[in-house]
């Protein structure tokens, strides 16, 4: 077991280069399973999810080899529609396979997803537009069974405009007889750089990263090389960490235009932010204010992921601040741990009143899920006194060698296997 070790208080000051986007990466990955040949894809994370996308991509028979951050992937003796129940369950965003490999083969069968525990995450949407598309679904034994005679293109409005279902209906329709469109489309950076790998590829895909996108079928896709974008999910929580250290920070290959809304409250939280090329410079004043309400919604509006983050550092600003969670009913999990160093947060239903309170103080605390876990390392860099983190490995799902990261900006923070 891994626990992260973290004496708090010293500013974070320096450099960091952003890693690969964990979201762009993990249906990149997936939709190179359709190409009549070897993608070379730069950019990729060193991550747990990563490397259970490597294997899910194994089992389908794909001839998978890593250089450094590059992933090549050779799908030419793929020979298998099915992903064991096993792997399904230990990464929910493993369902976005069933889109690809239902291009591949017109059948899939795949276990029911699982992943970080942060509510019922239902897949509904993608069941029912995948029907709607001709793919007759049924549910057996834990398993989902789809099986098609042919894939139509067709009109899809997703109820809600979820990203996981935007991609798999975008990896279903590439190879699908005629066009598709989606309205109410999720509009995430992840959905344009899926669609960009795409059309590299040969796909015709127009329109995403707005609400409705439209894609007309082709027979076939190519190899090709791309490099993933930057996460920009990891970006915030390192620029919250000089915030909440009174440091300072410059992130390499981050790109300010994906964070509008992070960087306005940052800003408003008393932050001093500059932008040029692919570089974001954050200077703290010393000073950390409430914000009055966040709600969290999808993009561009502010991202569930990095509500926990931001919680972290309301808890050591001047004066109340709320949060509203809207995406998923059960991503609180990391309040109890914040208390428990000291945080003043209520929860009542989705809302959660954070009263700022002077500095955290070390604690023994546990990750329950990747950014709650984040946020617990951010409080334990500002708090006073050890904290011992663990449940790390949620953690390694999302940031690559995250105290590798902090400690070159000097955070005094190890990681122990015991
Ligand atoms: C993706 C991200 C995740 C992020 C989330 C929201 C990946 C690998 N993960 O997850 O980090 O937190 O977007 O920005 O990209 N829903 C349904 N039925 C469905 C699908 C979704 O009700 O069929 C609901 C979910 O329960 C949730 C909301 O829609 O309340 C958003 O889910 P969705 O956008 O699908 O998130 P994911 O793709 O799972």
């Amino acid at each position: 077991m891994n626990k992260l070790v973290i004496d708090g208080g010293v500013p974070i000051r320096g450099e960091i280069t952003i890693q690969g986007a964990k979201n762009a990466v993990l249906p990149i990955l997936a939709a190179s399973i359709m190409a009549d040949g070897e993608s070379v894809i730069h950019n990729c994370p060193r991550l747990r999810d990563v490397e259970k996308t490597c294997i899910i991509l194994e089992d389908l028979g794909c001839d998978v080899r890593r250089e450094q951050d590059t992933l090549y992937i050779n799908p030419e003796n793929i020979n298998n529609c099915k992903i064991d129940e096993k792997l399904m369950r230990e990464m929910r965003s493993s369902i976005i396979f069933l889109g690809a490999i239902l291009a591949v083969w017109n059948k899939a069968e795949v276990g029911m997803p699982g992943g970080c525990p942060i509510g019922l995450r239902p897949i509904d949407l993608h069941i029912k537009a995948l029907r709607k598309m001709g793919v007759q679904i049924t549910e057996e034994f834990g398993y989902l069974k789809c099986e098609s005679d042919k894939i139509s293109g067709t009109q899809i409005h997703l109820d809600f405009p979820s990203v996981g279902a935007t991609e798999n209906i975008m990896l279903t329709a590439v190879k699908a007889d005629g066009a598709t469109v989606i309205t109410n489309a999720a509009r995430e950076p992840e959905i344009i750089d899926l669609a960009k790998f795409l059309n590299l590829m040969g796909a015709k895909i127009n329109g995403a990263g707005s609400s409705m996108i439209v894609i007309e079928g082709v027979k076939k896709l190519n190899p090709v090389e791309y490099t993933i974008m930057p996460d920009r999910i990891v970006a915030q929580t390192y620029l919250i960490s000089a915030l909440i250290t009174g440091g300072e920070i410059v992130l390499k290959d981050a790109i300010a235009s994906h964070i509008h809304s992070g960087l306005a409250l940052l800003s408003e939280m008393g932050a001093k932010i500059n932008t040029y090329d692919n570089t974001i410079h954050l200077k703290s004043n010393g000073k950390i204010k409430n914000v009055h309400i966040i709600k969290t919604m999808p993009y561009p509006g502010f991202a569930t992921d990095i509500q926990s983050p931001f919680m972290a550092l309301a808890s050591v600003a001047d004066g109340t601040s709320v949060f509203v969670e809207n995406m998923f009913e059960n991503r609180f999990r990391h309040v109890d741990e914040l208390v428990r160093m000291g945080a003043d947060i209520k929860v009542e239903g989705r809302s959660a009143v954070v009263r700022g309170v002077k500095r955290f103080s070390g604690a023994n605390v546990e990750a329950y899920e990747l950014r709650g876990g984040a946020a617990l390392v951010l409080a334990a860099l500002n708090a006073e006194g050890k904290t011992t983190v663990s449940g790390v490995d949620f953690i390694d799902r999302g940031y690559q060698c995250i105290e590798g990261n902090l400690s070159k900006c000097g955070a005094k923070i190890k990681r122990i296997h015991i």
